[in-house]
């Protein structure tokens, strides 16, 4: 005897959701909403995530990824006052205590490592130390310090051995952050910070084999990815881009972004890494996404360009195959068990500005789950 499905039925069966399993650094997350990486600047003293931080990250492990904020991988990659590291024995103890309790409540989480390159400011460097980039190219504004506003300084270009020891830094935060206990690292190529720097032809001047030609301005997230991937595994390795954003004074340098992305997401694919993670910016993004997306085998992981803070529109994204997994920022900081807000569509608690950066428990773990 026949039988005679109803058709929504096997629509169903067949369409994958956000709230969907999926397959990633040898686990699986129960669900495809991620954490977006989201610097708070509540670091103590010599960069250690305190226990707020442990809270912070424990009331969100419903995603089924958590990303954290940015985490510099050496004493001058740090741009921004408060913001925890991952270079000292003191901070990878400290990290394991939020490792532990996010595994403890059922969660899993990436370590964002994240140098600022130009980004920040003498005054959050010790031993007179100034902020480096690949060519000596001043960013236009100012930037927050422990101190207020301050212009940007020119910072110094680096060295060519300089760079493979960045990459190396990078290699040994990577290893603390699997000592620490992290599920695995995201190398954060986006936002104007040194790797897109690197990348972009108006930060990067230089004419040795890092600068200059497509090729050699990839080539130090290339190494980056190569390196970090052989000190933990290329599964347990993500990098984040975000092609064309201007944010940080990149507006302008990067004139026609799309066919380097191309070149640098070809390039990468096939090392088997955990994800690619493109951060969409302006209404044209869309379409270099889906350019890339043909260029990489692997997972990706979107933080769609919407208006307002992306909420459960962008579910919509996993159903029609555009990412597999989504990320949210300010609905995430806002709302601790926003999975299961999404899939009610709401309501939300809103974001609040003035809490984002430095603070205490105010604007960061006091915000109600329903
Ligand atoms: C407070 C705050 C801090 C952020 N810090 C980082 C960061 O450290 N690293 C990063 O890659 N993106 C950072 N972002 C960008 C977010 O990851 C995300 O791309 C952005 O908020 C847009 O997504 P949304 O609409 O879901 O908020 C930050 C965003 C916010 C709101």
């Amino acid at each position: 005897m026949a039988i005679h499905w109803p058709t929504n039925y096997l629509y169903e069966a067949h369409m994958t959701s956000a709230f969907d399993p999926i397959r990633i650094a040898g686990g699986t997350l129960p669900n495809r909403i991620a954490v977006a990486p989201m610097t708070r600047s509540r670091a103590a003293e010599g960069g250690l995530p305190t226990d707020l931080v442990v809270e912070y990250y424990t009331q969100r492990a419903s995603a089924g990824l958590i990303i954290s904020e940015g985490i510099q991988p050496s004493v001058v990659g740090q741009g921004y006052p408060y913001t925890p590291g991952l270079h000292s024995a003191e901070q990878v103890a400290a990290w394991r205590r939020v490792t532990d309790s996010v595994h403890a409540a059922g969660g899993r989480i990436f370590a964002q490592l994240m140098h600022a390159g130009r980004i920040g400011h003498p005054s959050l460097l010790p031993d007179g130390l100034v902020p480096v980039a690949p060519s000596a190219v001043t960013p236009k504004g100012q930037v927050f310090t422990a101190e207020g506003a301050q212009d940007f300084v020119t910072p110094r270009a680096l060295t060519g051995a300089e760079v493979r020891a960045t990459i190396a830094d990078f290699a040994e935060a990577a290893r603390n952050a699997v000592e620490a206990g992290f599920d695995g690292v995201e190398l954060h190529g986006a936002n104007g910070y040194l790797i897109h720097q690197f990348l972009a032809p108006g930060t990067n001047r230089r004419d040795d084999e890092w600068g200059g030609t497509t090729e050699n301005r990839i080539r130090c997230a290339v190494e980056l990815v190569k390196a970090v991937s052989a000190a933990i595994g290329a599964e347990r390795t993500g990098l984040r881009l975000s092609p064309g954003n201007p944010y940080n004074d990149m507006a302008g340098a990067e004139p026609d972004p799309q066919p380097l992305y191309e070149a640098l997401v070809k390039e990468i694919d096939g090392l088997g890494l955990a994800y690619l993670h493109l951060m969409e910016y302006g209404p044209d993004a869309r379409e270099t996404t889906l350019a890339l997306r043909k260029h990489f085998s692997g997972p990706l992981v979107l933080n769609p360009a919407t208006e307002g803070p992306t909420d459960h529109r962008a579910l919509a994204l996993v159903e029609d195959g555009t990412a597999d997994v989504l990320a949210f920022g300010a609905l995430f900081l806002a709302n601790p068990d926003l999975p299961e807000r999404l899939r009610t569509q709401g309501p939300y608690n809103t974001p609040d500005p003035s809490t984002f950066f430095g603070g205490d428990a105010r604007g960061y773990t006091d915000y109600p789950a329903r």
